[in-house]
């Protein structure tokens, strides 16, 4: 394709935006026509993404979690929160505006399991939205969690995709009252899980992957991390390993077996 450098199956180009648009306050679902990213994306990888021209600001790309991917459409779902100029700046675009993609970036989930549960908290539902849509019709089941009710739009977003959805509330607005790591023992006991995944604020992982390790069930864990360059370069996305040793989240990551990296 004309404009385009491939840096192994990575893609630098330019992405067409086709739509982009509120699916709650401050959250935005941005769809990408991006064949070449589409044809290659595993649930758990992530494009870096920035705004195109001379006078871009901010100057720098940003990652995004890839939220879905076609093959056959070439496109390409992020869901994201405006937290900064960056996102403030992607809420603004219009379709058939142009972005900079690099991407697909990073290792994504093994979705091998038999019986899956996905455990997300936030934002960190994204990836996992695209895990639930490649596994199905396989069996899955989803654990989310947010702060309150006005959160949960996710709940539609997965429906179509899982056997269950299981929702909880830090304020007790929606479903269960308390954390995602508060309710997975009552989950994960009558589940016969194989395989757990999961995305989220740091101490979610934690309670995650310490109750997985704990009864022998395989989990992985995607780390959220700030990052600049997106393929090893920097070394901004830096995290420590259990074995004493550093990894790259971009790289190495951003998925990676629980007890390999350190969750502090
Ligand atoms: Fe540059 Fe990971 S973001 S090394």
């Amino acid at each position: 394709m004309e404009g385009m450098i491939g840096v192994g199956k990575k893609v630098f180009q330019l992405a067409k935006v086709e739509d982009n648009r509120a699916v709650n306050p401050g959250v935005f679902q941005l769809i990408l026509h991006s064949p070449d990213v589409a044809a290659e994306a595993l649930p758990g990888q992530f494009v870096m993404l920035g705004l195109s021209g001379l006078n871009r600001d901010p100057l720098l790309k940003r990652p995004y979690s890839i939220a879905g991917a076609e093959k056959g459409t070439g496109k390409v779902r992020i869901i994201y929160r405006v937290v900064g100029r960056g996102t403030e700046g992607l809420s603004h675009k219009q379709p058939g505006e142009m972005l900079e993609i690099i991407g697909p970036l990073g290792h994504g989930f093994d979705i091998a399991g038999k019986k899956t549960l996905l455990v997300g908290g936030g934002m960190g539902l994204a990836p996992l939205l695209f895990a639930a849509q490649t596994i199905c019709p396989g069996s899955l089941e989803v654990l989310a969690g947010g702060r309150s009710k006005n959160e949960m739009f996710w709940q539609d977003l997965f429906q179509s995709s899982c056997n269950k959805i299981h929702i909880t509330t830090d304020d007790g607005t929606f479903g269960a009252c308390g954390t995602c790591v508060d309710i997975l023992p009552q989950i994960a006991r009558g589940g016969e899980f194989d395989s757990i995944l999961t995305c989220g604020p740091l101490p979610m992982l934690r309670g995650v992957a310490a109750y997985a390790i704990e009864h022998n069930i395989p989990c992985q864990v995607s780390l959220e991390q700030h990052m600049a360059c997106g393929f090893g370069a920097c070394l901004t996305c830096t995290c420590a390993t259990k074995n004493g040793g550093n990894a790259q989240v971009c790289k190495h990551g951003p998925v990676f077996k629980a007890g390999e990296v350190d969750l502090c």
